[in-house]
């Protein structure tokens, strides 16, 4: 996706379709708005003046030019009220312009920044928002579709406006920031879109290989010889009952700045969750490839991380777990107890929470290894934090305020939303075994602190933040940039949270 930013005179513009972006409260005086009209072969003065456009958010109103015109179409879009607007408004609006366009099979369109900064945003981040939401929005997978692939035209432009050219410098690094989060998002999108027979745990170790390779990361992958020797019983424990081989993949990003924190992001990628023994019901079962999405959010950051604009100045460490739950011969029972590698026991009690056993390998080992100034994990961890908060925001865990904060700050400006659920010391009676240190699954109630609690036992003191995406990882509340299927979400939070390092 090419993206430009242009300044000028309207009526210099050629387009297939100008995207004009209007408040309730904008003035059809104004003289912008009037050289829009002028191009249009005055179409949009009807529009405007009988006031059947009101400019409510994601309203829009499709115009035809006059035959010589330059400017083909006008596609009004609302924004609703001025000061009601925000960048998740704004990520929404760039949206639903962006899919008229491409439901027009427009291969190119421009989208007019002229007085959307009255909203209250700044040039920079109206044009990341605008690339953000436009490429987010365009997202599809066709890889497996190949009937109607010629139905499809790629838009292959997006072009940013504005009459002014003052803002031209900040317009155009934003536009490169949004687009890279885009880019980033897309990616762990079409890994987690994949089935479970192609996206397999040796998939992923690949990927991560190709991501490494292209820019510079030093890449280990452990494969099941190595990770019996180092004691990574959790992790081989789960993959028993397959035969896809598990890996423990790291990635190491180096910032170059001397004495920089170091962030390890830990992701699950069971990358098909039938439960194990535990097996689960065959309802929605297929969702349970998406279980590698905390897995894709560590990936997509950092293939976007040198591309992020301006340094950072954090040292990454990317660690993804994955291995399919599968209930083969050798699988896990319930009962079972597993040494893991920090030296813990643990007592199966249900086989369909892997989620937690895998991540508590890669936790413990990212603490051992690297010694961490902060850890943050991302999983589809508990149906329970789908029934706690639906799909709009992630759950949040943590055991560092300062952490928790920086994690919330990142999450408010990125628009994947968290909130925080609490994880308090009593908890941790709950999950204690008779017979091994700690058990897997407990009574009802609380499933997704659980599961939390249980992770914590791995972390020790590092400063850390459990993300459970389980309900935000697919099927979102549809909107304009988020369509049905797997959001991608994580990546832009991540991202946002190692761009504002401090
Ligand atoms: N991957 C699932 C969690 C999940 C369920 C994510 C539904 C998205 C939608 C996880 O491995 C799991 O099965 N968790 C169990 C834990 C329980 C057995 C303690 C759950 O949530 O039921
Ligand atoms: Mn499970
Ligand atoms: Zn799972």
């Amino acid at each position: 996706m090419n993206i430009t930013v242009r300044t000028g005179k309207i009526q210099n513009l050629h387009t297939n379709i100008l995207c004009v972006f209007l408040f309730q409260e904008t003035k059809k005086g104004e003289d912008w708005l009037r050289e829009v009209d002028r191009v249009s072969g005055r179409r949009l003065a009807g529009i405007l003046n009988t006031g059947d456009f009101k400019g409510e958010l994601n309203e829009t109103v499709l115009v035809y030019s006059s035959d010589k015109s330059s400017v083909k179409r006008i596609l009004l879009v609302g924004m609703g009220k001025k000061r009601e607007f925000n960048g998740e408004k704004a990520r929404q609006v760039f949206g639903t312009a962006a899919k008229q366009a491409k439901s027009l099979k427009l291969k190119r369109f421009i989208l007019c920044l002229t007085g959307i900064s009255d909203g209250g945003l700044s040039p920079r981040e109206i044009s990341h928002y605008a690339a953000e939401g436009a490429v987010m929005s365009l997202y599809e997978f066709t890889k497996f579709k190949t009937e109607d692939t010629k139905k499809i035209t790629p838009v292959t432009e997006i072009g940013l406006y504005d009459t002014e050219r003052k803002n031209f410098d900040e317009y155009r690094s934003g536009a490169e920031e949004g687009l890279v989060f885009a880019k980033g998002t897309s990616y762990a999108r079409d890994l987690a879109s994949n089935p479970g027979n192609t996206v397999t745990p040796t998939y992923l170790a690949e990927d991560a290989r190709k991501i490494a390779k292209e820019n510079g990361f030093k890449c280990t992958v452990f494969d099941k010889a190595k990770l019996s020797k180092m004691g990574m019983n959790a992790l081989l424990g789960v993959a028993r009952g397959s035969s896809e081989p598990p890996y423990l993949i790291v990635l190491e990003y180096k910032c170059g700045v001397k004495d920089a924190d170091t962030v390890a992001l830990v992701g699950k990628g069971v990358t098909f969750d039938s439960g194990g023994i535990s097996l689960k019901p065959s309802k929605k079962m297929e969702e349970m490839k998406y279980d590698m999405c905390g897995a894709a959010a560590v990936l997509g950051v950092m293939k976007i991380l040198k591309e992020i604009p301006g340094k950072l100045k954090v040292n990454v460490i990317g660690i993804i777990t994955t291995t399919e739950n599968l209930p083969g011969g050798k699988a896990l029972k319930p009962g079972d107890i597993i040494t893991t590698y920090s030296g813990l026991t643990v007592e199966v009690i249900n086989t369909d929470a892997e989620g937690r056993l895998i991540l508590s390998d890669a936790l413990a080992y990212a603490v051992d290894k690297y010694k961490p100034d902060a850890i943050v994990d991302l999983a589809t961890l508990t149906g329970a934090i789908v029934v706690a908060l639906g799909h709009y925001a992630t759950g949040m865990f943590g055991n560092n305020a300062l952490l928790l904060k920086k994690v919330s700050t990142a999450a408010d400006k990125s628009g994947d939303m968290v909130w925080e659920m609490p994880l308090y010391q009593e908890y941790d009676e709950h999950i204690k075994s008779s017979v091994a240190d700690i058990k897997n699954s407990n009574g009802p109630g609380a499933g997704a602190t659980f599961g939390a609690a249980f992770l914590q036992k791995f972390v020790k003191k590092t400063p850390w933040v459990h993300l459970d995406i389980a309900g935000t990882a697919w099927d979102v509340n549809e909107k304009s940039y988020l369509p049905k299927g797997p959001t991608g979400v994580g990546v832009r939070l991540l991202a946002r949270l190692l761009m504002d390092w401090k």
